[in-house]
């Protein structure tokens, strides 16, 4: 596994600094492979919480290389995406069903039934039912061994979007279907072309059941994550910043990230 360059301590939550992102990515998926592998021997299966978006592609590319390479296998892995537009078509390339197609399902041995991804083509009248639904399959797996997230810039965690609400509540937000904040529109304009074609609600595991993970790792790379990340892990703890709601489980909570989103955070405590 590649070593950090320094470890960071703020308020209880270890903050891995690596000097690149494809170091901290194949950190990442070695830490992904420890949890399948232990989870296997453990109890018979492993139940991971999985993200999108370009900052776990190489960590999707790193497991498909060792499946490839026969070292490791998902027949015993379940998995349960964060988040999708709502609605759009699993066939969609834009969703999210599509991506982790692209860079995961297809080309590793994980079974059909066991990769979860929210279903965006329910009607809306039911979507209430599948996301409280998909939050009782979750449960009934035993909980998540690891939630992987990545951190939008306006410190988004899943699709759980900045917002004035009493910090006790936010952390008690279940799964649902949201409106997205306008930075997120305009980062996910890269995938659509142009923001107003973004679908612009999705439906999103929630601040709750995040939190429920036996363990989360968060990624985050580059300097246009710098102030957010310093931000989540600085505190203070509010629902106007998603992320830092993970102070609420610090212990749990590792984050990996690259000098460039490393820079706003100075030298730690603890
Ligand atoms: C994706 C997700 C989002 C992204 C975040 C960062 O499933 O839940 O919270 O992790 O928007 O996106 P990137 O990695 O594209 O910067």
């Amino acid at each position: 596994m590649p070593t950090p360059v320094r470890v960071l301590e703020w308020n209880g939550a270890s903050i891995w600094v690596f000097a690149d992102a494809p170091s901290a990515c194949c950190a990442a998926a070695d830490r992904i492979v420890q949890v399948i592998q232990s989870g296997v021997n453990n109890r018979g299966k492993a139940v991971l919480g999985l993200a999108t978006g370009a900052t776990p592609i190489p960590i999707y590319e790193r497991l498909v290389a060792q499946h490839r390479a026969g070292e490791l296998s998902f027949a015993d892995v379940t998995t349960y995406n964060l988040d999708e537009y709502y609605p759009i078509s699993p066939a969609d390339p834009r969703s999210y069903h599509a991506y982790m197609h692209r860079q995961l399902f297809g080309h590793v041995d994980i079974a059909p039934n066991r990769a979860h991804v929210f279903d965006s083509t329910v009607p809306e009248a039911f979507a209430a039912e599948h996301v409280a639904q998909y939050d009782r399959w979750i449960a009934a797996d035993g909980g998540l061994d690891l939630q992987v997230l990545g951190i939008g810039r306006n410190g988004h965690i899943g699709f759980n979007e900045p917002e004035e609400l009493p910090v006790e509540e936010a952390l008690r937000l279940p799964s649902r279907l949201v409106d997205l904040h306008p930075v997120t529109r305009a980062d996910a304009s890269r995938d659509f072309g142009a923001e107003p074609q973004v679908i612009p609600r999705a439906l999103t595991l929630g601040v709750a059941p995040i939190l429920s993970a036996c363990s989360i790792l968060v990624l985050a790379f580059g300097t246009q994550k710098a102030e957010i990340v310093a931000r989540s892990v600085r505190g203070p703890m509010t629902a106007l910043v998603p992320a830092s709601l993970l102070q609420s489980v610090p212990r749990r909570v590792t984050w990996m990230v690259d000098e460039a989103a490393a820079q706003a955070l100075g030298t730690g405590r603890g």
